[in-house]
């Protein structure tokens, strides 16, 4: 019997590399889905090579593909789409298969190999808008940033421990301004959290560039994923107090522009 299984791409909010290194992140699945069917025939509209999660969508897609049963097995499913990614970059968080597995938004933690602690966010808040534009394909992989970030951690243990712990911060003030315990600007934790990955390195000066122009226009942006550093930097994720004067400003631009659906379903049957 022929079946088709579909998995999200996400976006991760705060906290990428941080989250390698035992630090807390937020991600979400979105609106943007891979599927495979029995026969191995895939179709994807999450871009690859964005910091969108396509290598974990698909590797959780086929996970499902090949245990099938329903409902799904999603702690199984997990686990095998990690080790795929481990394949794949080395050392990965966990965070990309886990939030295409469950979806939602989650709060995601590392704290050893054996020990991920995540935890699905109920909003108690009207959700802020996202949009997304694509700064370019990095020339740079995942796994080469991650390495990147290893070399600087190993180097500059403290330094870079340092930066890390300003992003839990940021991660933590997120998760009080969706509960509603703090009065919190968003715009802020993202300006933030993009100037402590710049201080990182994970950002290009092209892409630098655009976020300034950004700002200038009274909006807040920052990558998401994993960065790029020679040429581009995958996609960037935008807040603006009055959406239509960023819609505008990046339609100027000739910049295509996406609202991010965040708080995607997991992986799921299509037929
Ligand atoms: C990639 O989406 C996020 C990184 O933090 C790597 C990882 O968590 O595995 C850069």
């Amino acid at each position: 019997m022929k079946s088709k299984i579909s998995a999200p791409g996400k976006i991760i909010l705060f906290g990428e590399h941080a989250v390698v290194y035992g630090y807390p992140a937020i991600a979400s699945a979105i609106n943007r889905r891979l599927s495979i069917d029995s026969f191995g025939k895939v179709q994807s509209d999450v871009p690859i090579g964005a910091g969108m999660g396509s290598s974990a969508a698909y590797a959780v897609a086929t996970s499902a593909i090949k245990f099938g049963g329903k409902p799904l097995n999603l702690e199984k499913i997990n686990l095998d789409a990690y080790e795929m990614e481990k394949k794949r970059h080395g050392n990965p968080s966990g965070i990309d298969n886990t939030i295409s597995t469950y979806g939602g938004l989650l709060w995601y933690r590392k704290e050893t190999e054996n020990l991920k602690v995540f935890k699905q966010l109920t909003s108690k808040i009207n959700p802020p808008r996202l949009f997304l534009v694509n700064s370019g394909r990095p020339s740079e992989t995942t796994k080469e940033m991650v390495a990147y970030v290893k070399d600087l951690h190993l180097n500059k243990t403290q330094k870079i421990e340092d930066l890390f712990k300003e992003v839990e911060k940021i991660a933590k003030s997120f998760a009080k301004f969706i509960f509603n315990e703090e009065a919190v600007n968003f715009g802020t934790l993202i300006h933030q959290n993009e100037l402590l990955l710049e201080r990182l390195g994970v950002v290009s000066e092209s892409t630098k560039n655009l976020i300034r122009k950004i700002e200038k226009i009274g909006g807040m942006a920052k990558i998401t994923g994993a960065g790029g550093i020679k040429t581009d930097s995958g996609m960037v994720m935008i807040y603006h107090d009055v959406p239509n004067v960023l819609l505008d400003f990046l339609k100027s631009l000739n910049l295509e522009v996406k609202e991010a659906k965040l708080d995607e379903e997991g992986v799921r049957y299509e037929e």
